[in-house]
């Protein structure tokens, strides 16, 4: 059974096999969580991910971790919000299924998220929660060999709204 939970917390500080960034369609980096992880990973990050030929969005894809001390970052570009009526919640969901889908692919256990589209995206915060726990909680009762998943909230806000939806 894998172990779900959510924490206060910078992302790019914890141990875990990936962390997953909110990045955008190029991957070259960004403001946010995205310019978070590249600060953090240094350089040779950036370098990585020049050869992925960017990301869709709802799409993942994987690199090493460079200086961070998780070993990969799975980079995923999450919907910009536009009011709800334009599949958002759908390209949300398929971002959470895709990143755990391609750390179990590579045999990763331990997975963080970040509240992915709720910042500069504008998706709404609740209902971006309720759309990442569903989508989590359907995604490792497939890939069972994922052992936790870290919801990595970087407000109290946040951290309530995923504490509930947890409970
Ligand atoms: N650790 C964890 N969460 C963080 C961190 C951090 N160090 N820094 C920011 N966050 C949180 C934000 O507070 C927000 O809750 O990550 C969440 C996602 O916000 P953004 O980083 O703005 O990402 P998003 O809304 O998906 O927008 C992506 O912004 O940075 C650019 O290149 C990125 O164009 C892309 C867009």
């Amino acid at each position: 059974m894998t172990e779900l939970r959510a924490i206060r917390g910078d992302i790019t500080t914890l141990d875990v096999d990936a962390i997953v960034n909110a990045a955008n369609e190029t991957l070259l980096g960004g403001s946010g969580v995205d310019g978070a992880i590249h600060a953090a990973a240094g350089p040779e990050l950036r370098d990585e991910c020049r050869e992925l030929g960017g990301c869709e969005p709802g799409e993942a894809k994987m690199t090493g971790g460079h200086r961070l001390p998780a070993t990969h970052v799975i980079h995923t570009v999450g919907p910009i919000w536009r009011g709800g009526q334009h599949g958002e919640s759908e390209v949300l969901a398929s971002c959470y299924r895709e990143s755990i889908r391609l750390a179990a692919g590579h045999g990763l256990a331990t997975v963080a998220f970040p509240c992915i589209s709720t910042g500069t995206y504008g998706y709404p915060q609740d209902y971006a929660a309720d759309v990442a726990v569903a989508a989590v909680r359907e995604a490792v009762a497939e890939h069972r060999s994922i052992r936790e998943v870290i919801f990595c909230c970087y407000s109290d806000y946040d951290l309530g709204l995923y504490t509930e939806r947890l409970a």
